[in-house]
């Protein structure tokens, strides 16, 4: 891999950047100054240092955000996005699915989009958990509704879900689909109103509790393999 490629991948600077770092001596492999920003790298192997700074260089990165409610779920526009809560100088990063803007909780970024595309794809069945409070008590009827499957918005057909009460107007709802909406819609069909939800779980990825609304951090190496499992 070309230097120059790889640290503009790591958000080091741009290529035009890193060409003139090098020309400046602010460059280094394996303790010798580089002043050829096309030379090729082993990004396993060399040391590459800036300004006598160590970059180690990462392909992916993952990290979960405790998304806070009244953010949108994109890479950029007028409002706040979640990215802005990230601060990281890689590129390319982008959230795993949405959330809703009043939505909270479990949101995973990262610049991996071949895992994403299967962490998304229908045919995984990937689960996602969630806290769900109603305004109205939830019955056994709705219960069983859920648990079958049910048509939302007349025609749209939802997968059996599993539901679990907390109490009578909070339970936890695991899905194994991502449509729009789907659980407001859901209650919403069943004649309720969803007041608050927050995502706790995708895949076998928890949420770290430790983390406040607005915080993240990166995934330990066997959260990552765990996103893996049984879809790699
Ligand atoms: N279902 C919803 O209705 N909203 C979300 O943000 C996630 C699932």
């Amino acid at each position: 891999m070309r230097l120059d490629k790889a640290l503009a991948d790591m958000g080091i600077g741009t290529r035009n950047e890193i060409r003139k770092a090098c020309r400046a001596n602010r460059i280094m492999i394996n303790g010798t100054v580089m002043k050829d920003p096309s030379v090729h790298i082993d990004p396993d192997t060399d040391v590459i240092t800036v300004d006598e700074q160590v970059i180690t260089y990462q392909k992916y990165v993952y990290y979960m955000l405790n998304k806070p409610a009244g953010v949108i779920s994109a890479t950029s526009g007028n409002e706040e996005t979640v990215l802005d809560y990230i601060d990281s100088t890689v590129k390319g990063l982008f959230p795993v699915g949405r959330l809703d803007k009043d939505t909270e909780g479990l949101l995973l970024i990262t610049n991996d989009g071949p895992l994403a595309h299967r962490l998304l794809s229908p045919k995984h069945h990937v689960e996602k958990e969630y806290e769900v409070h109603v305004r109205d008590d939830i019955s056994e009827t709705d219960c069983d509704q859920i648990r079958k499957g049910m048509k939302i918005d007349h025609d749209e057909i939802c997968l059996p879900a599993e539901i679990t009460l907390v109490s009578k107007r909070e339970c936890r709802l695991i899905l194994e689909e991502g449509k729009f909406h789907e659980i407001k819609r859901i209650f919403a069909s069943l004649g309720n109103e969803v007041v608050y939800l927050k995502r706790l779980r995708m895949k076998h990825l928890l949420l770290d509790e430790t983390l406040k609304p607005g915080e993240f951090r990166a995934l330990r190496e066997e959260e990552i393999a765990s996103l893996y499992d049984g879809i790699g």
